[in-house]
């Protein structure tokens, strides 16, 4: 998936022949997944349609401060665009457009939405090869990029002039890649590897049968994609569901019992920055595994069990440097219990579950946790989505790295 995917990305359009190409830049964006709004100075329009644009977009486009021709104009607000976007890009941002970023000259809409926005703005600039190296453009890139707006720099090639040389905007594939380089180098957990357990485990009775549990693996998937989002090279260990890692990147490996849970996690802990176990790991694994399947022979049956390693223990006891994250699911004395896990399995971070709070737990869309840290801060959580509680888990691993 595209870093840009979900992006709201703010397109400015200023009047120069590359102007064309910003029909397949907006093709490319929404491909991509982000949504597009587009703005363009006046004279931009000479040169590709604002119709083209808002076909592509899905978005109405803009080029003055109200439209004149309509009685019952609104106001187009540059403020309100301007804290819309994620991202802003001008492209082609032509010599004239750029004097006017660098002197703050907001005579039209693009420029004053220039002015009013706070998030990373990025311009490719698009002019012949002559005005390209003029001391005055050449001063414009170095105000811009002190701003902190950031050049995608234009290439070489043919001229609409028909001279050959440096001033042609990136090719729209190039803007897209260069954005998305930018965007990943800068997510917060790039660099960190992480962890994760999820699902239930299955433990073996005989060929055909096993002990498990209702864990849909939703809270640890949701975890994992959220990481990887984020920029974290991430390793999915899971137990037995039929969930799959929406981010491309993310490694599964697929597990059955706790034992191999427990063999995998031991594999890459070392290498990781943070390990979240979110497994629903059965506590008890039939002792002996029948090697044929069991008949019904007699009218009761026991099944004699022990105890499956305690993974999450297991990695807090050889733990270095390790952020280490656990969830505990109480029914009684939750805050007590969760704070003698930290200490037992020597946590950084508990993810509290209550089964007294209602939407919380298996099979459920929603969770409600409580945080507690290993100084014993309790923090607790308001009923969300599983998606939003893992955006959370991860936004504390984030502030663990700030
Ligand atoms: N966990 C684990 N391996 C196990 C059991 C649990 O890694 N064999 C992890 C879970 O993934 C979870 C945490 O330990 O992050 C808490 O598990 P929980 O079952 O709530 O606690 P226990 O320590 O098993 O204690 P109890 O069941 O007695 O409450």
């Amino acid at each position: 998936m595209s870093v840009l995917s979900g992006k709201k990305i703010l397109l400015g359009i200023s009047g120069g022949i590359a102007a064309y190409k910003t029909a397949s830049l907006v093709r490319l964006f929404i491909k991509a997944g982000a949504e597009v709004q587009v703005i363009m100075t006046p004279a931009s329009k000479d040169f590709v349609t604002p119709l083209t644009l808002s076909t592509l977009s899905k978005n109405p486009v803009h080029s003055t401060f109200y439209d004149e021709q309509d009685e019952n104009a609104e106001w187009n607000n540059h403020v309100e665009f301007g804290l819309w976007a994620d991202l802003m890009l001008i492209a082609p941002a032509t010599a004239n457009t750029m004097s006017k970023m660098a002197t703050g000259n907001a005579d039209n809409l693009l420029i004053a939405t220039y002015l009013s926005a706070k998030c990373p703005v990025y311009f490719a600039p698009a002019m012949d090869l002559d005005m390209y190296k003029h001391p005055s453009t050449l001063e414009s890139f170095k105000a811009l990029q002190s701003f902190g707006n950031i050049m995608i720099p234009a290439e070489s090639g043919e001229l609409a002039s028909g001279l050959s040389g440096e001033g042609r905007m990136a090719e729209p594939e190039n803007i897209i890649a260069f954005l998305e380089a930018d965007l990943s180098a800068k997510l917060p957990l790039k660099g960190k590897k992480i962890l994760i357990t999820a699902g239930p485990t299955y433990e073996a009775i005989d060929p055909v049968r096993f002990i498990g549990n209702h864990s849909s693996g939703k809270m640890g998937f949701d975890i994992a994609n959220q990481a990887a989002d984020q920029g974290a090279e991430v390793i999915l260990v899971s137990g037995p569901t039929h969930l799959k890692p929406k981010n491309g990147s993310i490694k599964l490996i697929s597990v059955e019992s706790a034992q191999q849970m427990y063999e995998a996690c031991h594999q890459y802990f070392e290498s990781v920055d943070v390990a979240i176990a979110a497994a629903a790991v059965a506590d008890y694994r039939p002792k002996f595994v029948a090697e044929q399947k069991i008949k019904k022979a007699e009218a009761d049956f026991a099944i004699e069990l022990e105890k499956t390693k305690d993974i999450l223990a297991s990695l807090g006891e050889i733990k270095k440097n390790q952020f280490l994250v656990g969830f505990a699911l109480e029914t009684e004395n939750e805050i007590e219990h969760a704070k003698q896990k930290i200490r037992k399995k020597n946590l950084d971070l508990i993810v509290l579950n209550s089964l007294n709070d209602e939407g919380a737990g298996f099979g459920k869309s929603t969770n409600k946790i409580t945080f507690i840290d290993k100084d014993f801060n309790i923090e607790p959580m308001p009923l969300q989505s599983k998606e939003a509680v893992a955006a959370d888990i991860i936004n504390k691993v984030i502030a663990h790295y700030a």
